[in-house]
């Protein structure tokens, strides 16, 4: 046995206990102690039966994902080798029981299936989400699961990675008893009626009445790939996990085996699975601080407020109350507290209507927002989110005004999507306590949250808002201060060079088209009729001081605005819109382009859809690289986060700046002096990206710290 795996030896059964904290991953020597505690309960005349069980939190929760990038990089020789281990267990002549609490995920079940039985702890899950790391199950899963839960429960599990409860893991047959109380009891007495039984182990790759016929299955899979075209744009592990299972409908286990090997290692290598690994560690990198320190204490959060019931400040105030945290929620007149409070009302609503939780939380969670014109109760607050209208000299007030109101201990957070956190800190009398919370439409349901550190705020307002990211169920991301912060300050270029482009002759849908193409949820232009075109004007008017003189400008968003094509809201923006918010592209709105284009002098021509990437793309990888520098991302892999979670980037190409490793930088940074070269100092190449581009490195070089510091 190793330290990871221990064997233990009660009433006759052989009890395999996974120590491999936190989640019990199949590390290096894991599958080896396994093998070894079945060769001693097998060996052992005294021993009748076996059972195995996660030590600690959880049962096993998946191959170690580590192991993945040694394997692709040749570092690991030896591969994914759990295959032979679940067909030893399976072909055990003494029966075998995998209790399972926590989560038995990916690799994890495919060992739970081949034991041959199963219990499970109520509150467990069971799941084979691997197709959110870029790969399908590489140990039976795609063959076992459709045994035992049918066919259509096995794609939609591989394909799409959700895990199912303890209760549906029973109704679908793959687990054999729920026990409530002591889980290891209950899988002992489990056992020993097994036993008791004298039946032959049941081995699950011997299974086939749920394997359904051609008739039936071709159905469920046609299904399967149309929805996973929609869901999995772009990730071709989706299908690949289809015809995995498929192949299990239709070949001999052995043979369905092969083929998930081939299915699984083509996946695997892909440079997609490299990138939702990439996203997968990066996740969890983003928490962790340099100089704030796990132990760092955090203020507790059992009263929040939010100044501001508009489009923000209602998603903010549902985040707490989602959270169980009562919130109360501030307006300027009752008109608007009223209107806020519809939206709201409404949203939960229709999450009621589509089934998402019953009316008895939406009742729950309206009464934890308590709607206020006072500042009463603020007192209570140990946050206050501040989302009221873009504007420096309100902010200040505001922060004045709740710098009286608040208990010391009190967080002020800010909603700003641009402005100075320093400057708005300064109106108070405890900057130490101000924060940016730069939540993103809809507040409710976007995953980001960038957390705006000041020069003077405190580390425990720091860790506090990362505890706080966690409890709503974000991903905070701590940034430092700066026009923009990380997010929009990158947006800025990269919505310039789409703007540049359809003046130069590119039409709105070429651009929209290409980006979409290329992954991303929308492309900016259709982004732009989104977010509002007005919206877009009032942060150039706020900017207009901070222009340069006889540096080009994008012209086409102050048009549309003087126009009143304020985008979605009006029905009409870069694009017009049908009542069901179709994008219709307007021949007139193209025509402008081009007269407004020629009389400022920008001459038309054809542009490629690779031109439409590289502007685009290299312009936010440029700032990137400047914000990178200057520190206000701590790591690559933070801004990565921050695209993937606020701004809709493919997380199957990793995030900004992983992409640009996979293009090279070599490649990014020469093609960056080109548009130096054609376009002028816009283009001027950050000094980092030129530097790593000159040494050969990458941005994860970068995050790892193998840069040469140069003078
Ligand atoms: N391999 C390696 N490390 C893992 C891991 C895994 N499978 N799962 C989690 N970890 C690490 C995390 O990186 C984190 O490390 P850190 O503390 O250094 O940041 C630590 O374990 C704790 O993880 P979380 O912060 O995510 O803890 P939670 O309690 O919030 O969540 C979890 C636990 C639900 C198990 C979640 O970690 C998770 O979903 N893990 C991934 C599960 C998965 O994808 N399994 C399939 C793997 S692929 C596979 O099995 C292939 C097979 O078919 C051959
Ligand atoms: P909004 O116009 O929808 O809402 C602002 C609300 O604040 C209005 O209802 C207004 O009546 C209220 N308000 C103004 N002064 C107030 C006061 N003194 N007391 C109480 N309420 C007051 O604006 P939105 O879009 O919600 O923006 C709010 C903030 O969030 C801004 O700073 C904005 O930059 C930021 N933000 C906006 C995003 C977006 O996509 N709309 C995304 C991220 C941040």
């Amino acid at each position: 046995m190793s330290e990871l795996v221990s064997l233990t030896k009660q009433d006759g059964i052989g009890i395999i206990t996974i120590n491999n904290p936190p989640v019990n991953a199949l590390s290096p020597g894991v599958p080896e102690g396994i093998a070894a505690a079945l060769e001693e309960i097998e060996n052992d005349e005294s021993l009748t039966g076996g059972i195995i069980i996660g030590g600690g939190q959880t049962f096993i929760a998946g191959a170690d994902i580590k192991e993945f990038g040694k394997i692709t990089s040749g570092e690991n020789k030896r591969g994914v080798a759990f295959l032979p281990l679940l067909k030893r267990i399976e072909d055990s002549p003494k029966p075998l029981v995998a209790a399972i609490h926590g989560t038995a995920f990916g690799g994890g079940l495919e060992v739970a299936m081949a034991f041959h039985y199963r219990v499970i702890a109520p509150t467990a899950q069971v799941g084979q989400p691997e197709v959110n790391l870029g790969i399908i199950p590489g140990a039976a899963g795609t063959q076992r699961l459709p045994r035992l839960a049918g066919v259509e429960k096995a794609v939609e599990m591989c394909a799409f990675g959700a895990p199912i409860k303890a209760g549906d893991a029973l109704k679908y047959g793959i687990v054999d008893r729920v026990i409530e109380g002591d889980l290891l009891a209950g899988a002992i007495a489990f056992l020993q009626e097994k036993i008791a039984s004298n039946e032959p182990p049941r081995r699950t790759c011997d299974l086939t009445d749920k394997l359904g016929d051609e008739a039936t299955n071709a159905p469920i899979f046609a299904a399967a790939k149309k929805q996973a075209a929609k869901v999995r744009r772009g990730q071709p592990a989706a299908l690949a996990a289809i015809d995995a299972v498929e192949a299990a409908t239709k070949l001999s286990f052995e043979e369905g085996v092969k083929r998930e090997q081939e299915l699984f290692l083509e996946c695997l290598y892909s440079t997609a699975s490299k990138a939702l690994i990439h996203a997968f560690f990066g996740e969890r990198a983003v928490a962790k601080i340099p100089d704030i320190p796990k132990a760092t204490p955090v203020y507790e959060i059992k009263k929040a407020a939010v100044i501001g019931a508009g489009t923000m400040g209602g998603g903010i105030a549902m985040n707490y109350a989602n959270a169980g945290i009562p919130v109360l929620l501030k307006e300027a007149s009752q008109e608007l507290l009223d209107k806020g409070l519809a939206v709201i009302r409404k949203n939960y609503q229709n999450s009621v209507n589509k089934g998402r939780f019953p009316q008895e939380v939406m009742d729950k969670r309206m009464a934890l927002i308590t709607p206020t014109l006072t500042y009463d109760g603020f007192a209570e607050a140990d946050i206050v989110t501040e989302a009221v209208f873009e504007g420096m000299a309100l902010k200040k007030q505001v922060f004045g005004e709740l710098d009286k109101v608040c208990k010391a201990t009190c967080i002020l957070a800010s909603n700003t999507s641009t402005l100075d956190i320093d400057e708005i800190a300064a109106a108070t009398t405890r900057p130490e306590m101000v924060i940016g919370h730069h939540y993103f439409s809809p507040a409710n349901v976007m995953r980001l949250l960038e957390i705006v550190r000041g020069k003077a705020t405190r580390k425990e307002v720091i860790a506090t808002s990362l505890a706080i990211a966690k409890k709503l169920k974000k991903v905070g991301v701590v940034v430092g201060n700066c026009r923009g912060f990380v997010g929009n300050r990158m947006l800025h270029p990269y919505g310039r060079e789409a703007i540049f482009l359809v003046e130069e002759g590119a039409r709105p849908q070429d651009v929209d088209g290409a980006l979409y193409e290329f992954g991303l949820a929308m492309g900016y232009l259709s982004m732009s009729d989104l977010a509002g075109i007005d919206v877009g004007w009032r942060v150039r008017q706020e900017a207009k001081h901070l222009e340069k003189p006889g540096i080009r400008q994008p012209l086409i968003g102050d048009k549309l605005y003087e126009m009143g094509r304020y985008g979605q809201k009006t029905g009409a923006g870069f694009y017009d819109y049908d009542e069901k918010r179709n994008r219709i592209p307007n021949p007139e709105i193209e025509a402008l382009i081009k007269e407004t284009a020629s009389e400022a002098g920008i001459a038309q021509r054809d542009i490629s859809k690779d031109e439409i990437i590289e502007r685009t793309m290299y312009a936010l990888i440029n700032e990137g690289a400047k914000i990178l520098e200057e520190g206000i991302a701590l790591r690559a892999v933070d801004i990565d986060i921050i695209y993937l979670n606020g701004y809709g980037y493919p997380s199957w190409r990793g995030g900004p700046m992983f992409y640009a490793d996979t293009v090279g930088l070599k490649k990014v940074y020469e093609r960056i002096c080109e548009f130096q070269a054609q376009h002028g100092e816009l283009w001027e190449p950050a000094p980092l990206l030129k530097r790593l581009a000159e040494e050969g490195k990458t941005f994860a070089d970068f995050d790892k710290g193998g840069l040469t510091v140069t003078a």
